[in-house]
């Protein structure tokens, strides 16, 4: 969706002079990355005002944006992006100068269950989102994407913008579906409207369902690890922070229509993930047990975000070893945040998911 550029530049390269004083609206905030993002976005400037949209499904948890209300330039705001009425009540009520979509439905394993509220949240909210930047003039739509658009990689190379489009799972196929419904409205309607690619991420409030925050939660109650196939799908992993600062740097610098991907350099077999959980935890690894595979399960992802450093100038902050470290670190000192969380829905989700497969191996 490259084009050429809409914005007027100031005299000091890629600062863009609307960007000053921006109201942002960062929705799915109450999650894991959109939680960090909008502490990063409030620490990083004065005169940022963040609106931090949130549905609060399972995944979302107030608790994650702790501390924040007595913050002027702050406001919570519950609401579905999904919901035409919910949607033109907030665009109604506030005038945004850009909007950073982090709302989805965002595991695989649930997608592979029931893919419905999938297609509704990843699919129709991100049009609707769209459709009020349309009818409310926002200046910027910035649509946080995955790598796992792009499906698989074979033993070598990486994905670069360019590779071709190929989700293999119900989850990945909305966040591609999304990623070309907001090309459409840059290309249609004009919507300046920019796409991040990124690779997995860790750190804080991850909700323990993804590997690394499971990983560490069963680790400490000393459960099993339920580790998918041979363990040795690769995965490319960003600590949370790295990630933030390369959507902030997209958001305020990137000329529109472009699309970056966004990697940590740190592709590894799961199984050494899992591994060096267990030894900064002093657990033995006969905890881990091989289970049947996830379907369809892409083998290795890994991502070349040379054209964001080299365009916008961002890179990473923090090694894998040091991020690992601090992450199962926060989890040992915020144990009452995650045992709140695996209860209720997450018992029934986690004995229909790995039930059978632990009971079989
Ligand atoms: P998460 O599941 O922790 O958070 C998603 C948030 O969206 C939750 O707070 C949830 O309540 C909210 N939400 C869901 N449906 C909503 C709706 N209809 N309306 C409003 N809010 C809704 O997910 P995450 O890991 O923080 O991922 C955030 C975004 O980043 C997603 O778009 C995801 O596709 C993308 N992403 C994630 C990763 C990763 O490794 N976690 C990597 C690349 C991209
Ligand atoms: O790559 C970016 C994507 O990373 C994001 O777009 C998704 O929202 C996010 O959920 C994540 O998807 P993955 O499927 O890669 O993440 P997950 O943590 O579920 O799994 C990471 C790897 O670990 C994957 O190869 C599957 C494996 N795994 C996962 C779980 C939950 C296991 O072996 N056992 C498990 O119990």
């Amino acid at each position: 969706m490259e084009a050429e550029p809409k914005f007027e530049l100031a005299s000091n390269r890629n600062e863009l002079r609307y960007w000053r004083r921006m109201k942002i609206l960062v929705t799915g905030a109450a999650g894991f990355i959109g939680s960090n993002f909008v502490r990063y976005e409030l620490g990083q400037y004065a005169d940022v005002s963040v609106a931090a949209l949130d549905s609060l499904t399972y995944a979302g948890n107030m608790e994650n944006l702790a501390g924040l209300d007595g913050d002027k330039r702050f406001e919570f705001i519950k609401a579905d992006i999904s919901s035409p009425i919910d949607m033109g009540r907030v665009f109604g009520a506030h005038e945004f100068d850009a909007i950073v979509n982090f709302a989805a439905e965002t595991h695989v394993d649930r997608s592979l269950m029931d893919a419905s509220i999938f297609i509704q949240t990843n699919m129709f909210g991100v049009q609707n989102l769209l459709d009020q930047c349309r009818k409310r003039g926002v200046r910027r739509f910035l649509q946080v994407s995955t790598d796992e658009v792009y499906g698989s990689l074979g033993a070598e190379g990486k994905f670069s913008e360019d590779s071709p489009i190929q989700p293999n799972n119900p989850y990945a196929a909305t966040k591609a579906a999304a990623d070309l419904l907001v090309r459409a409205a840059y290309k249609s309607h004009g919507i300046e409207a920019v796409i991040t690619r990124c690779a997995n991420n860790f750190g804080p409030y991850q909700f323990p369902e993804k590997l690394i925050p499971l990983m560490i939660a069963n680790a400490v109650e000393d459960k099993q690890l339920p580790v998918y196939g041979d363990g040795m799908h690769v995965r490319d992993w960003i600590y949370v922070e790295d990630h933030c600062s390369a959507v902030d740097v997209v958001l305020r610098k990137s000329e529109p229509g472009k699309i970056y991907n966004i990697g940590g350099n740190h592709d590894v077999p799961n199984i050494h993930v899992v591994k060096t959980i267990l030894k900064a935890l002093d657990k033995p690894e006969s905890l881990i047990r091989y289970v049947a595979d996830r379907p369809g399960h892409d083998r290795r992802y890994a991502m070349d975000s040379l054209k964001l450093r080299e365009e916008l100038g961002w890179d990473t902050k923090h090694t894998f070893d040091t991020a690992i470290a601090a992450t199962v670190r926060w989890y040992l000192d915020n144990r009452g945040w995650w045992e709140r969380v695996r209860s209720g829905e997450y018992v029934k989700y986690y004995e229909s998911l790995y039930g059978e497969r632990l009971k079989s191996q």
